[in-house]
C-alpha cells in the first residue's frame, strides 16, 4: 500500500542518515523481524551490511533454505551462513532439562556469532548492529535509546552484552502486523512474512528428552505435515501457533502395516492467542486433525501415535518445555 511504501522509504532514509558511510552486521534468525530489519538496512546501505545466519540445526523443514536462498534472492543481501548444527548437537548431548537446553543454545549462539563478527571485522571496522526490535519491545523495556547495551533478545538466543555497537533498529516504531506488511512491500517470501511465532531455541525445546539428529529428523517431518495440512485448511490466520512436540522418551505400542511397532507419540498443540501471555486450545476441525494424524503415522516411521493437547494457558504453557 501507499502508506506502507512511505513507511519503508522513510525507514530506509533514516537508516542512511544514521549509518552514514559506516558498516553494519545483522543476525538473521529465520523470523520475520530480523528479515525485515535486514532488508530495510540493505536498501539503505547495500553491501556495507553483512548478515550472519547461524544455522543451529534446530529450525523446521525448509526454513534454512528460505533464508539462504529465497531471502538472499529477493534482497541481494550479503550473507554469511554458518552451518553450526554439529556444534549445537554436540553441546546438547545428554541434556534433557529445558532450561539447560535454552542456556546452551543461547551460549553457543553467542559464541558462533562472535566468531563471525571477528572474521568480518578483520576486513574493516563495523560500528553498527541491526536489531529487529518492535514497538512493543521498546515499551516493555522502558523505551531506552538504542546504544551500547544490547538487550538480550530471546529470539536470536541473546546477543553479546559487552559489544560496543550502536544499534540500528528500523522497526522500533512498528507493530507486528506493520512489520509483516513492510515485509510484503519489500517482496520477502510469504512463508517468512507470515511465519507464526517460533522460539529461538527452535525444535530443541520441542523434543521432550535429549536432542539428537535422528529425533530432529522425525520431528521435522511431523511438523512439516502438520503445518502443511493446517495451511491447506486455511487455518493459518486463526491459529496463533501450533507446536508439534516429540515425546522422545515415551514409547507406545502400535500396529503399522503388518506388525507391532514400538514408536513415539507426537503432540499437536494448536492454540489461539492475542499475545502468547494467555492462550486457548484451538478447536481444529476433526477432519483436519484426522488428516494430520493419518499422514504423520503413514509417512513418518517411528511415530505411531498423534495426540492433541486440549489445555489452555494458564495452566499449561504454549510450549511443552
Ligand atoms: P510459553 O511456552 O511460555 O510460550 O507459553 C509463550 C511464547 O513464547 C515462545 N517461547 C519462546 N521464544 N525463546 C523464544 O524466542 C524461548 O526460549 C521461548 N520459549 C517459549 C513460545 O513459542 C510462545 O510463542
Amino acid at each position: 500500500s501507499w502508506t506502507m511504501l512511505n513507511i519503508v522509504d522513510d525507514s530506509v532514509q533514516a537508516v542512511r542518515r544514521q549509518v552514514g558511510d559506516g558498516h553494519a552486521i545483522c543476525a538473521l534468525s529465520g523470523g520475520v523481524d530480523s528479515a525485515v530489519a535486514a532488508a530495510i538496512v540493505q536498501r539503505a546501505i547495500g553491501d556495507r551490511l553483512t548478515c550472519v545466519f547461524v544455522d543451529h540445526g534446530l529450525l523446521r523443514k525448509g526454513e534454512a533454505e528460505q533464508v539462504e536462498r529465497d531471502f538472499v534472492a529477493v534482497t541481494g543481501v550479503k550473507l554469511r551462513v554458518v552451518d553450526a548444527a554439529d556444534r549445537f548437537l554436540k553441546a546438547l548431548e545428554g541434556v534433557s532439562d529445558p532450561e539447560d537446553k535454552r542456556k546452551i543454545i543461547g551460549r553457543e549462539f553467542i559464541r558462533v556469532f562472535e566468531d563471525e563478527q571477528r572474521a568480518i571485522m578483520a576486513d574493516g571496522p563495523v560500528e553498527f548492529l541491526v536489531q529487529g526490535t518492535l514497538y512493543p519491545d521498546v515499551v516493555e523495556s522502558g523505551g531506552g535509546t538504542g546504544t551500547a547495551n544490547i538487550k538480550s533478545h530471546h529470539n536470536v538466543g541473546g546477543l553479546p552484552e559487552d559489544l560496543q555497537f550502536k544499534l540500528v533498529e528500523p522497526l522500533r516504531a512498528l507493530f507486528k502486523d506493520e512489520v509483516r506488511r513492510a515485509g510484503e512491500e519489500l517482496g520477502l517470501p510469504a512463508a517468512m512474512v507470515w511465519r507464526q511465532p517460533f522460539p529461538g531455541p527452535g525444535l530443541g525445546i520441542r523434543i521432550v528428552g535429549e536432542v539428537t539428529r535422528d529425533r530432529l529428523a522425525l520431528l521435522r517431518e511431523a511438523d512439516a505435515i502438520a503445518r502443511e495440512e493446517l495451511s491447506r485448511a486455511g487455518l493459518d490466520r486463526q491459529i496463533w501457533q501450533c507446536p508439534v512436540v516429540l515425546l522422545a522418551d515415551v514409547r507406545s505400542v502400535g500396529v503399522q502395516g503388518d506388525g507391532r511397532t514400538y514408536g513415539h507419540p507426537v503432540v499437536l498443540r494448536p492454540v489461539t492467542s492475542e499475545d502468547a501471555m494467555t492462550a486457548d486450545w484451538a478447536r481444529v476441525p476433526y477432519d483436519v486433525l484426522s488428516r494430520i494424524s493419518t499422514r504423520i503415522t503413514n509417512e513418518v516411521r517411528e511415530i505411531n501415535r498423534v495426540v492433541v493437547d486440549v489445555t489452555s494457558k494458564p495452566p499449561g504453557t504454549i510450549e511443552w518445555e
